[in-house]
Order: structure tokens, then sequence, then C-alpha cells
């Protein structure tokens, strides 16, 4: 199954190859850096405990929403029209504090939809309203029904739910495009990406890393297994050929 949101570095690509390295018998499965959940969707089940977390409270609160309501975001969002003005407006009441959790779930997966890139910024004229693309959201929300939602720091769900046959993937904001995800003040700086590699060093179960093909991460993983992948980028080259990305997927076992 697909996710139901585009996210930006949203693992849609990359997804079969990064399940093909994962370990059997795992008991638990833990996405820390969860975004729109490409890998998680991607399978029907990967433990008997399935954990998603993402430290943005908007994007886990419409998690939660679709995974709890997922009819009443539908009814909130068939009423809205895909419209410039609309966008804006929920754009500048971002956070207003009057409204339920679920009209906050719809409008922010309505900005996801309508946004340029999904990059929660500029309208982008579409003709599918958003409401129609959350068509199969029971589907969803069935998928989301034996996933445990949190809203922590990677450094918490780490201490939190490890042990020795937890599987954690781990797709943290990519070196030096850690801007790209909106949260106020938040921003995850070096120090977030050292922090990281300290916390994974002393965990007892595996994880599987995705990064940015960079001198810097290739040194911070020194020694760790380190996989070379390549996929194809959004953007197209003169000649109308797509140009190649190289990633890494990072592993402890
Ligand atoms: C590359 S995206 C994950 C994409 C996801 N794998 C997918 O397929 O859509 C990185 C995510 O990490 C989250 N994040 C950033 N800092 C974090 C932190 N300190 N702890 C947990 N999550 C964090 C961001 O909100 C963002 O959604």
């Amino acid at each position: 199954m697909d996710s139901f949101i585009t996210w930006i570095g949203g693992k849609k690509l990359l997804r079969k190859k990064i399940t093909e390295i994962f370990p059997e018998n795992i008991d638990r499965y833990v996405e820390v850096f969860g975004g729109a959940a490409w890998v998680l969707f991607y399978k029907e089940k990967y433990a008997k405990q399935e954990i998603y977390n993402d430290i943005n409270g908007e994007l886990v609160n419409l998690f939660k929403c679709v995974k709890y309501h997922p009819n009443a975001i539908v009814e909130e969002l068939q009423l809205i029209l895909n419209a410039r003005q609309i966008f804006n407006d929920f754009q500048q009441n971002k956070n207003r504090t009057d409204l339920t959790d679920i009209q906050r779930a719809a409008m922010f997966y309505y900005i996801i939809r309508t946004s340029y890139g999904a990059k929660l910024e500029q309208y982008s004229a579409n003709y599918r309203s958003p409401y129609l693309l959350l068509q199969n959201v029971e589907e969803i929300a069935k998928r989301l029904s034996r996933v445990v939602i949190e809203n922590k720091n990677f450094t918490d769900i780490l201490a939190q739910y490890d042990k020795e046959d937890t599987l954690f993937y781990c797709d943290p904001p990519y070196y030096k495009a850690e801007k790209m995800y909106h949260m106020g003040n938040y921003v995850f700086d070096k120090e977030q990406h050292i922090l990281l590699r300290d916390s994974l060093r002393n965990i007892k179960g595996h994880f599987v890393l995705s990064y940015n093909d960079d001198e810097f991460v290739r040194n911070l993983y020194e020694g760790f297994d380190i996989q070379e992948v390549e996929r194809s980028s959004n953007l197209s080259f003169s000649n109308g050929k797509r140009g190649i990305y190289k990633e890494l997927i990072i592993t402890n076992f």
C-alpha cells in the first residue's frame, strides 16, 4: 500500500531496496523518523509490535486522526474547496488553538496536498481535490490500527524501545538538507547527526539507516556496513533523461 501523503524525503522510490535489507524474525519494528511512513505502508506487517514516531506534532496529529477518526477527516475535507485563497487562509491560521484535532488534521492534510512539492509553502494549482485523494482512508486506518503512534525526539524512542529483537528504521533529515522540515525554530543540526550516531552505536537491537551520500556521513559511520544505492531524481535533464542520486543504507548487522 502507498502512504496517504507526499512528504519531503519520503522513501517511495527506495522502499523496496530498504526492506530487502531488513533482518527476519523481528519482534518490534520502529520507524524513528516516521514522516509519511512509506516503508511502513509498503508491507502489511513487519513485526508483532510496530511503532511510528515523528517529532512534528501536526504530522503526528494527522496520523492519529486518520487512525482513530478516518471518516471524520474525510467529512471535514469534503466541504473545503480546492482554492488558493483557502490555502493562504490555512497557512496564516496554522497556529490557531480554537480548532479540534480533527479540524487541525484536515487543515494540515489540505496544506500538504495542495502545496507545491508538498513543501507546505506555496499553493500549487491542482485539479485533484484533497478530499478525492483520501478515498482509501479506511484502508489506511486499518494498517495503522496495530501501530503505536509516538511524538518524541529520536533519543527517547531509541531508549524506550530498544531490545535485542527490535529493528529501528531511521530516516533522519539528510545532511545539509535539514531546513526542509518546518518545525518553528527547531533544526536538526550537526550535533544531532552526531548524537544519532552515538545513540545508534549503543543499541542492543538492529538498525537500518538511510542517508544522502556525503563524506561527512561516510566518516561518521565508518566501521558500520554501508551500501550505496541509486534512485532517479524527480528532475529531468534537458535531454529528457532523469538525474541519478546516490544514497546510503547503513546497518549494524
Ligand atoms: C526524511 S523524513 C522521513 C521520511 C519517511 N521515511 C517517509 O518515507 O516519508 C525525516 C522526518 O524526521 C522528522 N524529525 C526531524 N527531527 C526529528 C527528531 N529529532 N526526532 C524524531 N523525528 C524527527 C521530521 O519531522 C521528518 O518527518
